[in-house]
């Protein structure tokens, strides 16, 4: 199917599909009726999101890049708040946005990926609901029918939740996040609700459209430890099933794929001073803290090798077809981005080795294709391979950019 010549060019399997990603809320702007909006505006975080990327107005010219990069893929979602800004009113003008953003991605030939949750809720839910209340399953459910009755004919792939632990986590444990609450209870209630909600849209597209693929994507990180023994592997298991487990143990076979976000490597030490604290934003949890590298913006630890560790691992586990729905590094300002061309080729050399032995991957999608809105980071870290001047919303492609099209067109790393 594939083959790793001799001059180190890795070949992918033939239709692998190529990407980036971006969300609504981070790229769009004025997402005014998010609950996220109004918690900025509340002061909760230093940075508002304002304008983002202007995407809501400028996507055509961003899909353009897409089209340079030569990719046959895109992720990306709608903003809930927008479809259904007052409870049961959905608005026929952002669904034709919507319709319009789609069909412009549909002309270039680019398969539609869209997650229907991506952090962010529209004010009214936050208030009556939260995903704590057995009524969020329903309310959730009539969005999705409306999106897939008005925009279904457009969309390939679907992931229902991106990565939902991460702000029931920052939402309802460290309070970071809207809702701000600190309640583990009503968390497992949320991430209760959450899989059953994943199971009823499951059921919602796949009456209408059963070709299409619908999956969840879940956050794995590869995680060690330098100062815990043999505690690293029941810290493992914990961090492990609160991201994963949690949710993915009640969907059971409600899902077509595994949507993988693989960024870095988590050193855990234990750190007796902080105890009782959690502080998701400077990595710590009860006391467990995650060693820093002083020289990323996020001070995240990259490692390559993760990504084919925990390819690896799901594979053990369970016979599920795999996108890697998020893989990226925050560099600061700046055309010449070497940092994030080594990235890039390290992590699709182990991804290439995990396919070589026989893990069902199917897709890789970069994030991101714009400096967007990194949420409590505000507009610092930059991810994109297009770089963004938050002052003008000039777009200029970065160094990456170029290299990731070459891998992109020629379905191959080249290695040489
Ligand atoms: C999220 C993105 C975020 C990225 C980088 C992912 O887990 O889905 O929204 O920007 O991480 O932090």
């Amino acid at each position: 199917m594939y083959a790793q010549s001799e001059n180190k060019k890795l070949k992918f399997p033939k239709g692998f599909l190529w990407g980036t990603a971006i969300s609504a809320y981070q790229v769009e702007g004025n997402n005014t009726h998010a609950d996220w909006w109004k918690w900025e505006q509340k002061g909760k975080i230093k940075i508002k999101s304002g304008n983002a990327c202007d995407y809501y107005r400028r996507f055509k010219s961003d899909h353009d890049f897409l089209q340079e990069l030569g990719c046959n893929t895109f992720r990306l979602s709608v903003e809930w708040a927008r479809v259904e800004p007052e409870e049961g009113k959905f608005s026929k003008k952002e669904l034709a946005h919507y319709r319009e953003v789609l069909l412009d991605l549909k002309k270039r030939d680019i398969k539609i990926q869209l997650t229907l949750w991506w952090w962010t809720s529209p004010i009214w839910f936050s208030e009556k609901y939260g995903f704590h209340k057995k009524k969020s399953v329903e309310v959730f459910a009539r969005y999705a029918q409306k999106v897939v009755d008005e925009l279904g004919d457009l969309i390939d792939i679907y992931q229902t939740f991106n990565e939902p632990m991460v702000p029931l986590g920052q939402g309802y444990l460290s309070g970071q996040f809207p809702p701000g609450i600190r309640n583990p209870w009503k968390l497992l209630k949320a991430a209760n609700n959450i899989a059953k909600a994943h199971k009823r849209v499951y059921e919602i597209i796949k009456n209408k459209y059963p070709e299409v693929e619908v999956g969840i994507s879940y956050l794995y990180n590869w995680y060690e430890s330098e100062n815990l023994g043999f505690l690293i592997a029941i810290v493992n298991r914990v961090s492990k099933w609160f991201r994963v487990d949690l949710i993915d143990g009640k969907i059971g076979e409600n899902l077509d794929f595994i949507g993988v976000q693989y960024y870095r490597l988590g050193k855990i030490k234990y750190d007796w001073g902080n105890m009782g604290k959690l502080d998701a934003k400077n990595q710590i949890y009860y006391g467990f803290t995650i060693e820093e590298d002083k020289n990323n913006l996020m001070k995240w630890i990259s490692y390559p090798e993760g990504i084919y560790r925990v390819l690896t691992e799901i594979k053990k586990n369970r016979n599920t077809p795999i996108y890697i729905t998020e893989n990226g590094v925050p560099t600061d300002v700046g055309l010449n981005d070497q940092e994030r061309i080594v990235f890039i080729k390290e992590h699709l050399k182990y991804m290439h080795k995990a396919i070589s032995e026989g893990v069902d991957v199917r897709g890789y999608n970069h994030w991101s294709l714009l400096d967007n809105f990194e949420w409590l980071y505000g507009y610092t870290p930059r991810f994109g391979l297009v770089e963004i001047d938050f002052s003008t919303m000039e777009r200029k492609p970065r160094k990456s950019f170029y290299e990731y099209a070459k891998i992109c067109k020629n379905n191959e790393l080249d290695l040489n």
